[in-house]
């Protein structure tokens, strides 16, 4: 079977057969593959406890995927494109045969520093090929990547480092984001005060400056990778052990650690990758995300590396040195298919057309959207500016949970639709339900999507609590996997995701709980309780609204900083009226940044003296999200609330703060 679907008629065809016989069909895909032993079952399945297994006993490992098998043909091609965020520091291109012996050397590093199959490493860097390097170098020792995002406080570190006992922590001394330099290596030092487990921790030297080493713990990666052979045998792997962990926000309490398998992971990046980008031989694919989230690890590394692409790896931020930094790069680098979020998108077209009529860009083929919903205008701005109308846009909808995206047009191959995710994958099968589980059957309806049965890629667990992974995704609505998100299906079958139906926020395609943002805001010693939601953002598509209570009394003393300095962009509430209300706000989003990251901070902070609840003691988020969102025409019945006067105070709260 020719694996590239290459018209509309034989996507029809494929999905038909997917469905009918799915595991025929992902057979045929994973036939493809190098296997040290070949499965004898191709697949297991129940929604239940659940238990999702595919391809079993198989014995493989992933990187004689990604990289040995391309040596023979392709070993001079190359493998990684790394753009610096400085424009005048050269690019770095890894072949396939240099990159896979950087792989070689680091798993020997990782080795020589006690490193076995089955340990968990934790990955704390900067975007550049090393951390492509290491995450191969993982998977290749059979460890299990943990790759933590640069942005994340050293609270974040420590907890997900914490909740996978990992035994090693690769990092950098420091990083370079637009015209900051960040000192990581001090942000991990504090980390490492609370992480018993980690034993060693490897430094890569990236902006020279000084930083702490503690004897005996950590050692510099080029020094420990000059004494390393480029030759390393690859270990085996059965097909259902953990690849990776990746955290990710639920609705609920601190971050889950999604975990995903080694075969079902490779085959499901691979098919995804080849046809949702009709990947050619010839191009020079661009996915702008970090290898911090989902989309970096399976589309610039995995993914293409799988199919024998050659990748970008982008060190910088869009609007450095100014924004027409993407596109000067696309010229620069010849690239052919662009892969970016929404937020970018409309961050840049605020930034004005000027930025982007110097460019050429004909060398782009294909450009798509992924994270976050794409709105009418931005999709538009796209399609005319970069994709000059003759490339497709593939708004492609999925999940850290689901590997690879799912529902997605395939770039020439099936119609786009503006701000629809329109089709699903061959092999993929969404339903929507109403609230009672009901599937709703025809079209032109709107439900909660989820997925009737399991594709290779699906979420097997979270780690070390399996019965979280159950509620989350599987006691909603009994056989199914509910993504948490709504979704409408028009008159002709085409998806439209319309966002989550769940307390998970998506801020600039980031992924938030509003349980961990309130968390952080309640350390603040003088906040009593808090409730946030999540509102319309020009730019972040949400932004981030806190409803807090403060101790009263502890203000009124002049208990509050108000030496901290002032930071933009709060809207101003004299609801109640503190006299260090701009400090007051500073220490918030301060207290955020320190325990999540600066992407939690909230945009907007009302103080109010009650929240609504209902008589049980739940906050009434329906009411609040109204709020934040400027609607207070139809807040419904409030009349059961425990104290029907506080929705009052908080609209004339939030109408002065809108004002303002
Ligand atoms: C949202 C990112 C609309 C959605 C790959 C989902 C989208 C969540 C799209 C997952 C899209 C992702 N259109 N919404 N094309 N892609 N989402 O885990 O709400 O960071 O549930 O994975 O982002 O975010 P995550």
């Amino acid at each position: 079977m020719q694996h590239k679907i290459t018209s509309f008629d034989q996507y029809q065809k494929t999905y038909q057969y997917s469905v009918n016989e799915p595991e025929q069909f992902w057979n045929e895909i994973a036939d493809s593959f190098v296997w040290k032993q070949k499965w004898n079952k191709t697949l297991e399945w129940n929604f239940k406890t659940p238990d999702v297994k595919w391809f079993l006993n198989g014995k493989l490992n992933i990187t004689e995927n990604c990289l040995d098998r391309h040596l023979e043909k392709n070993g001079n091609k190359p493998a990684i494109i790394w753009e610096s965020n400085d424009v005048n520091e050269a690019n770095r291109t890894l072949t396939y045969n240099e990159l896979h012996a950087e792989v070689c050397r680091l798993s020997n590093v990782l080795q020589n520093n006690g490193v076995v199959k089955g340990d968990r490493i934790c990955l704390y860097m900067p975007m550049i090929p090393e951390l492509a390097i290491a995450v191969l170098a993982c998977a290749r020792i059979g460890a299990i990547h943990s790759v933590v995002f640069a942005g994340f406080s050293s609270k974040s570190i420590a907890d997900r480092i914490n909740d996978a006992s990992c035994k090693l922590l690769l990092t950098a001394d420091g990083l370079y984001r637009g015209n900051k330099t960040i000192n990581l290596k001090e942000i991990c030092d504090e980390a490492l005060a609370s992480t018993p487990s980690i034993e060693k921790v490897i430094v890569y030297q990236r902006t020279h400056q000084k930083i702490d080493m503690q004897i005996g713990r950590d050692v510099w990666w080029h020094s420990e990778m000059q004494k390393a052979a480029t030759h390393f045998d690859a270990v085996e792997m059965d097909s259902e052990d953990p690849l990776f962990i990746l955290y990710t926000s639920g609705s609920t309490g601190k971050p889950k650690g999604v975990v995903h398998t080694q075969a079902g992971y490779m085959v499901y990046t691979y098919y995804t990758f080849l046809n949702v980008f009709q990947y050619e031989e010839d191009d020079i694919f661009w996915c702008t995300a970090d290898i911090g989230w989902i989309t970096g690890h399976s589309y610039i590394v995995y993914g293409p590396l799988l199919n024998g692409a050659t990748t970008v790896m982008f060190e910088g931020i869009p609007t450095y040195p100014d924004a027409g930094r993407f596109w000067a790069t696309i010229d620069k680098l010849k690239v052919t298919k662009f892969y970016t979020a929404p937020t970018a998108i409309r961050s840049l077209m605020a930034n004005g057309i000027e930025f982007v009529t110097p460019y050429k860009l004909d060398t782009l083929r294909v450009i798509g959207s992924v994270g976050e919903p794409i709105n009418e205008e931005a999709w538009h701005w796209y399609h005319h500016h970069i994709g000059k109308e003759k490339c497709p846009l593939v708004d492609t909808w999925w999940q850290t949970e689901t590997a690879g995206i799912l529902i997605s047009p395939l770039a020439f191959i099936t119609p786009t639709k503006p701000t629809y995710a329109t089709l699903p994958l061959p092999g993929v099968q969404p339903v929507l339900v109403d609230a009672q589980g009901s599937i709703l059957q025809g079209n032109d309806i709107e439900g909660f999507l989820c997925m009737q049965f399991p594709w290779p890629g699906i979420i097997r667990t979270t780690y070390g609590d399996h019965e979280r992974c159950r509620q989350a995704y599987f006691a909603s609505f009994d056989n199914l996997y509910f993504t948490g998100d709504g979704c409408r299906r028009d008159a002709d079958g085409y998806y439209r995701i319309i966002g989550r139906v769940d307390d998970v926020m998506n801020v600039s395609g980031h992924r938030l709980g509003t349980a961990e943002v309130e968390n952080a805001i309640n350390e603040h010693p003088n906040v009593i309780e808090s409730a946030v939601v999540a509102y319309p953002h020009d730019i972040k598509g949400q932004g981030i609204y806190a409803f807090v209570i403060v101790d009263k009394q502890s203000i009124d003393q002049g208990v509050v900083d108000t030496d901290a300095p002032f930071e933009e962009g709060a809207g101003i509430d004299n609801s109640l009226q503190l006299l260090n209300r701009a400090a007051f706000e500073n220490e918030i989003r301060n207290i955020v940044s320190k325990i999540i990251s600066p992407i939690a901070k909230p945009d907007k902070i009302q103080i109010v003296s009650g929240l609504p609840k209902t008589r049980s003691g739940k906050i009434m988020r329906r009411i609040l999200r109204k709020i934040a969102e400027g609607d207070i025409s139809n807040l419904g019945d409030t009349t059961t609330l425990l104290d029907p006067n506080v929705v009052e105070e908080i609209k004339q709260g939030a109408g002065i703060s809108t004002k303002n």
